[in-house]
């Protein structure tokens, strides 16, 4: 029988502000995500500064809030002033075993980012670098003048500081992989010594801490968490967790119910953060960041790793459907996940796919434009009653971790609300087959139509976009009335809805 559901919308019920810090992205020198993707001086695509200007318009579409750089592992072995000046010399770039040329540095980045309006996140090399290393590239970004660093910059055609406000001590420091990895105590008291370094150079800073990277116990994730919570307590805004998922087993329902995996684990840390708050000497509350998410787990192994072409993911329906998943959860938690960087910007598990003379939009880059556009405002707690289901137990990507996963909602929603009375209600109907009809209550207030319909779908939750075809994208469908008390929607299956219109 064909499934109904009810969405109850209570504007009186409401869970944090939606940070527009959660629709950001991340550029890391990897495989052809800077070379090849945004900066290639060789396509007929590209400005005179070698940046790609199809890419620059589709990234000033997406409305990416904030711009992670330059890694990832990448920046465990990098050394920021081969990327500036003159010189700049070929490196053997270990983290992926390839020839960095550093063609492309701070500078370039920071043009980058102001073309495609964007606010930059840096992160520093903890793993090779020193924390003088990292004091020393706050002092070239964001000191004014009258000293080595900031004089260079300017030397390098650089008047003004950038002021760059975010900034990540280090990258998974927790995982075996990592250059330089370090044990939590370890790095807890070189990320405080660089903090210490780096905000007396520029006090107006907003720290990361590198959390626990993927969850695999074999790293022991939250002794992790606790650790570096406790000790950096005093020192950082944020706490950075990240999250790979997948569907290796083909189990289309499994993989779909992989964000509320990350929603558990933002309970997890939350609880930990109020732990360590409760003696912390400070005002305002540490914060996550899900400075990684995605899907990735096709191009995984081997060759697909490493060099030109590492990490070349192409998305389908199924992965959209996801992503907006974890939007709605980042939604749902608006009151402690305070940013998110989709992992990555370009051919890197990215949200566009290029060639040197095209480009093409991934399925995943729908959703995230979608939610960036239209999503804001304060994060309501919605009462969904829609049937559910039961996953197995299953590893969620990376083969970190197994799950399963009770009573996961085939309509999975998130609302936000503003002062003067525009609601948006964002739904996920996962189910492969079935369109479900919901009837839509608002339980304070009633709904002022029209409502505006936003809808990404697809013929099946296995098509692809590709140079030839993008069968995935977002269709603004006719508006709805939507008036008083309740109005009935279908929504059909495999797709996500956003309705956008008003409760007074
Ligand atoms: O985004 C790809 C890689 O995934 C990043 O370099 C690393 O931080 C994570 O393991």
């Amino acid at each position: 029988a064909a499934q109904n559901a009810e969405i109850k919308i209570d504007i009186d019920r409401t869970i944090g502000e939606v940070d527009s810090l959660i629709y950001g992205n991340f550029v890391e020198h990897l495989g052809r995500n800077v070379y090849g993707g945004i900066y290639d001086p060789d396509s007929p695509l590209s400005n005179e500064q070698g940046f790609r200007e199809d890419v620059i318009q589709a990234t000033r579409d997406l409305n990416v809030s904030l711009m992670r750089y330059p890694g990832g592992n990448f920046v465990s072995n990098y050394d920021w002033e081969d990327g500036v000046g003159e010189e700049r010399p070929n490196r053997l770039e270990l983290a992926w075993s390839r020839i960095e040329s550093n063609e492309f540095g701070t500078n370039e980045f920071m043009e980058f980012a102001e073309a495609v309006d964007t606010e930059p996140y840096f992160a520093v090399n903890l793993g090779t670098g020193t924390i003088e290393e990292a004091q020393q590239w706050v002092e070239y970004t964001n000191y004014e003048g009258g000293t080595y660093y900031s004089e260079l910059r300017k030397e390098h055609g650089h008047e003004e500081p950038y002021d760059i406000k975010y900034w990540s001590l280090g990258n998974e420091m927790d995982g075996y992989w990592q250059i330089g990895h370090l044990n939590a105590e370890d790095y807890s008291k070189k990320a405080r010594e660089a903090a210490k370094m780096m905000t007396r150079t520029d006090p107006d800073l907003s720290l990361v801490a590198a959390g626990a990277s993927n969850f695999r116990p074999d790293a022991d994730p939250m002794h992790w968490n606790r650790i570096v919570l406790d000790e950096l307590k005093d020192v950082v805004d944020y706490i950075a967790l990240h999250i790979y998922v997948g569907d290796p087993n083909d189990n289309y329902y499994n993989f779909q119910s992989t964000p509320h995996v990350m929603e558990e684990r933002t309970e997890l840390v939350e609880g930990l953060i109020d732990i360590a708050m409760q003696d912390a000497d400070r005002e305002d509350e540490i914060k996550i960041a899900w400075d990684e998410y995605n899907v990735w787990y096709r191009a995984r192994s081997g060759s697909d790793m490493e060099g030109e072409t590492a990490l070349e993911e192409r998305y389908n329906l199924s992965d959209a459907l996801v992503i907006a998943g974890f939007l709605n959860g980042f939604i749902r938690q608006a009151d402690i996940v305070k940013m998110a960087n989709l992992a990555q910007l370009v051919n890197v598990i990215g949200t566009m796919f290029t060639t040197p003379d095209d480009m093409f939009k991934q399925t995943i880059y729908y959703p995230i434009q979608l939610y960036a556009e239209h999503a804001y405002g304060t994060s309501l707690d919605v009462h969904v009653n829609s049937e559910t289901y039961d996953t197995d137990e299953f590893f969620i990507g990376l083969g970190e971790q197994q799950t399963q996963q009770s009573d996961v909602p085939y309509l999975d929603v998130s609302a936000t609300h503003q002062d003067d009375g525009e609601v948006i209600i964002n739904v996920v109907n996962r189910h492969r087959d079935e369109a479900i009809t919901t009837d839509l209550i608002s339980q304070t207030g009633g709904f002022e139509g029209p409502f505006e319909v936003y809808e990404i779908n697809g013929p099946d939750v296995n098509a692809r976009n590709t140079f030839e075809e993008q069968p995935v994208q977002t269709e603004q469908l006719d508006d709805v009335q939507g008036g008083g008390e309740s109005f009935t929607y279908t929504f059909p299956p495999h797709s996500v809805t956003m309705l956008k219109g008003r409760i007074a």
